[in-house]
């Protein structure tokens, strides 16, 4: 910890009106960690953090109790269900349990048990120890020995269904096993990622440029919580059952009996929970556990302390939020002393900018770390994402000798700096208001704590993500040139630039190499890749504007600047004239003021359209594409046509339009136009020798026409 830490006001010493507001403070930064965790899968601080934070609040309510109130994080679990997921109401609250830190509070809560079931003084109650998992609580209900819903916490009264998604982990049986399956019965317990599986995603997650986790638990919540069930059954996730919550009846009356049916029914159940007949048993086991924690397969945060008989449990009962009859003993953060030797700004595929600790390497509970996020510019300076102080404030400095810990997380913190050993020379540190890899100004937009290069179109780290969007089906949408196509060009320096699209036929007829000669390719395919993208050459101006990924211009605002411009001159113009004027205090042009006028488009939207003008190199972007390209009024759909609305699909061979006639004559009357039929589908347009399309349509009952009807149908 920092030598020269601001250490709170001791508790004894609070008067009431400065309890109440520092009561209020930590519930409302304890509800921002609660919702970034429970909700997001993105918690941005350390568990012994928080828990150094419940804990003060803890202390302030047991000293001022009429500070209780109904909504304060002490009574409640977890945070409110995030949306997109349907809600179900657990039968039996899915609660949490009290922490213990020490081997003192661990005979303390021995001790009350023992008081409150007033056993003799030889008399011990038998405990359970399992380990805690770090992962995510999870509660399933089996009817009749059928998994008919999974739940998660939530906010331990109401959880997210998230049936079908479970239904993919292979730890989890849809029917349980065995005769001694009660009617109704909910068993809970932790969905967990392996260590080695975590690293394994992240690697490929890395490669995709897509979300890296910060470590297993998150992943896990990450993974499970997906729309797209596929995803979910991609990812490899596991279950560990230790506890139930609505029971028809109990086949067993102790917990480590419960345990062993759990077994019996088809659950995975820890291998290392022990019965243990003591004090000195439990701590044993607590210490065990602790050496061998970095070598299990996967994460834990302490060792939970259950009493075996359910009986005992039930005289017991519960006590606010947690259950008298168990408790969780937590590891201490890991921690080691180092240097930050330097600080390494990476750039992500949107140009956000995440500063990297360079730290001299260390042992941290048996890892070497070398490395730990720094997140943004104001993390190193010591403040967090809700504008709170952290690390008591005290920025970083290269050179500083800092604390780093790994709680339970793969990926290190840093987490105090040491300001007794910082060297006399150690400088504030300056983010750069560049982007080390192209040199473009980066930018930070209002209340966000990103700073972003704004070379979009030009940085090598965010190049071909930007190709890819720029070929993307809402964009330019060019057959045969998708995401993996981009790649690979890109990787051998075909494609670097949007022009080079265009410029790729003509490239190729005098390379010695040819595109032809590429492996995937032959003369057929390279034509008709030339062919769509000649196709391409003309293009809607609400596409254009789509397709170059500016931040904040989706579909429907590429749209609103479309047809508020008309002209990709128009538009041009006028934002090369808002960027001219664009100052760190605004922008005071009409140019401006016209962009900002337009109904839908804020802010937030004009900024970024102005900070993507003001970078020169994306202006050059744009007029080298321009030259290869014809920008085409934007198309209106036609709302009241027959097919508005309608999915289409094309199939056969057509005789009367190309393809891509055929699909943009669809896209004007305002039809979808589909690759595949299913029974989304509403009209299948088919030509001579269409084949397995046409079996398709008819499996879903859809209508199919020829392309006579489609023609007499689009004119009328
Ligand atoms: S028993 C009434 N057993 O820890 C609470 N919980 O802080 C019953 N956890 O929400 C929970 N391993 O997500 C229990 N062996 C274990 C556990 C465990 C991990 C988690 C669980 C729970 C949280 C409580």
């Amino acid at each position: 910890m920092a030598s020269k830490a601001k250490t709170p006001p001791d508790i004894s010493s609070l008067t009431r009106s400065k309890a109440a507001v520092e009561h209020k403070r930590l519930a409302l930064e304890i509800e921002a960690h609660n919702e970034r965790y429970y909700q997001k899968d993105a918690p941005t601080v350390s568990d012994a953090a928080y828990d150094a934070l419940r804990k003060r609040l803890e202390a302030i309510e047991a000293r001022f109790p009429e500070l209780v109130t109904s909504n304060s994080p002490t009574q409640t679990v977890g945070a409110s269900p995030a949306r997109g997921f349907a809600k179900v109401q657990h039968a039996v609250p899915m609660l949490s349990l009290g922490n213990a830190f020490s081997d003192e509070e661990v005979a303390e809560f021995v001790e009350r048990i023992r008081r409150f079931l007033k056993l003799g003084a030889d008399e011990f109650p038998a405990i359970v120890a399992e380990p805690k998992i770090d992962g995510l609580s999870l509660s399933l209900r089996y009817e009749n020995g059928e998994l008919v819903r999974a739940a998660t916490r939530g906010d331990g009264f109401i959880g997210e269904d998230v049936t079908a998604n479970v239904r993919t982990i292979k730890d989890v049986p849809n029917t349980l096993k065995g005769r001694n399956i009660p009617a109704a019965c909910e068993m809970r317990g932790e969905v967990y990622m392996l260590k080695r599986d975590f690293l394994a995603l992240n690697k490929k997650q890395a490669e995709a440029e897509d979300t890296v986790f910060a470590n297993p638990r998150n992943s896990a919540a990450g993974s499970l919580r997906q729309k797209d069930v596929a995803i979910t059954a991609s990812r490899p996730l596991k279950f560990f059952a230790y506890t139930w919550g609505e029971m028809s009846e109990r086949p067993a009356d102790t917990q480590h009996g419960m345990l062993a049916w759990m077994e019996k029914a088809g659950f995975t159940v820890n291998p290392l929970i022990t019965l243990c007949k003591s004090v000195e048993d439990v701590l044993k086991f607590y210490r065990k556990i602790g050496e061998e924690r970095a070598s299990l397969g996967y994460d834990i945060d302490g060792v939970v302390y259950k009493v075996d008989r359910l009986d005992w449990q039930d005289r017991l009962g519960f006590v606010s939020r947690s259950p008298r009859w168990a408790i969780a003993h937590k590891f201490a953060a890991e921690q080691a002393t180092t240097v930050l030797n330097g600080i390494d700004i990476q750039v992500g595929r949107t140009g956000a900018m995440t500063p990297v600790a360079r730290l001299e390497p260390v042992t941290v509970g048996g890892v070497v770390v070398q490395n730990a996020t720094l997140h943004n510019e104001d993390y190193i300076r010591g403040i967090g994402n809700d504008g709170q102080p952290i690390r008591d404030g005290v920025d970083l400095r290269v050179g500083d000798t800092v604390v780093v810990q790994r709680a339970g997380d793969v990926i290190p913190q840093v987490v105090s700096v040491i300001l007794d050993k910082r060297p006399k020379s150690a400088k504030p540190y300056k983010f750069p208001d560049k982007c080390p890899i192209c040199g473009s100004h980066a930018v930070r937009e209002e209340g966000e704590a990103v700073r972003r290069c704004t070379g979009a179109l030009i940085c090598p780290a965010q190049a071909v993500e930007r190709l890819k969007h720029f070929v993307s089906r809402l964009a330019f949408d060019i057959d045969g040139l998708g995401e993996k196509q981009i790649q690979e060009f890109y990787d051998d320096g075909l494609i670097m630039h949007p022009v080079d699209i265009f410029t790729l036929e003509k490239r190729d007829s005098r390379a010695a190499k040819k595109l032809r000669d590429r492996e995937g390719y032959g003369e057929v395919s390279v034509r008709n890749l030339f062919a769509a993208i000649d196709a391409r050459r003309k293009i809607e101006l609400n596409r254009l504007i789509f397709a170059l990924g500016i931040r904040h211009v989706g579909e429907g605002n590429a749209k609103l600047l479309a047809r508020h411009y008309g002209s990709i001159e128009n538009f041009r113009s006028a934002m090369t004239e808002a960027a001219a004027a664009q100052t760190e205090e605004g922008n005071g042009s009409e140019a401006y003021a016209d962009l900002n006028n337009i109904g839908g488009v804020g802010d937030i939207v004009a900024d970024a359209v102005v900070e993507f003008f003001a970078e020169k190199r994306n202006v050059k972007a744009l007029n080298d594409l321009l030259s290869e390209i014809e920008v085409l009024p934007m198309e209106q759909a036609r709302r009241d046509s027959a097919v508005a609305g309608k999915t289409v699909v094309f199939t056969g061979s057509l005789e009367k339009f190309t393809r891509d006639e055929a699909k943009a004559s669809a896209e004007r009357m305002g039809a979808k136009v589909s690759g595949s039929v299913s029974k989304k589908t509403d009209l299948v347009v088919a030509g001579p020798g269409a084949g397995s399309k046409l079996k398709d349509a008819e499996k879903h009952g859809v209508k199919v026409i020829s392309e006579d009807d489609w023609l007499k149908l689009i004119e009328g």
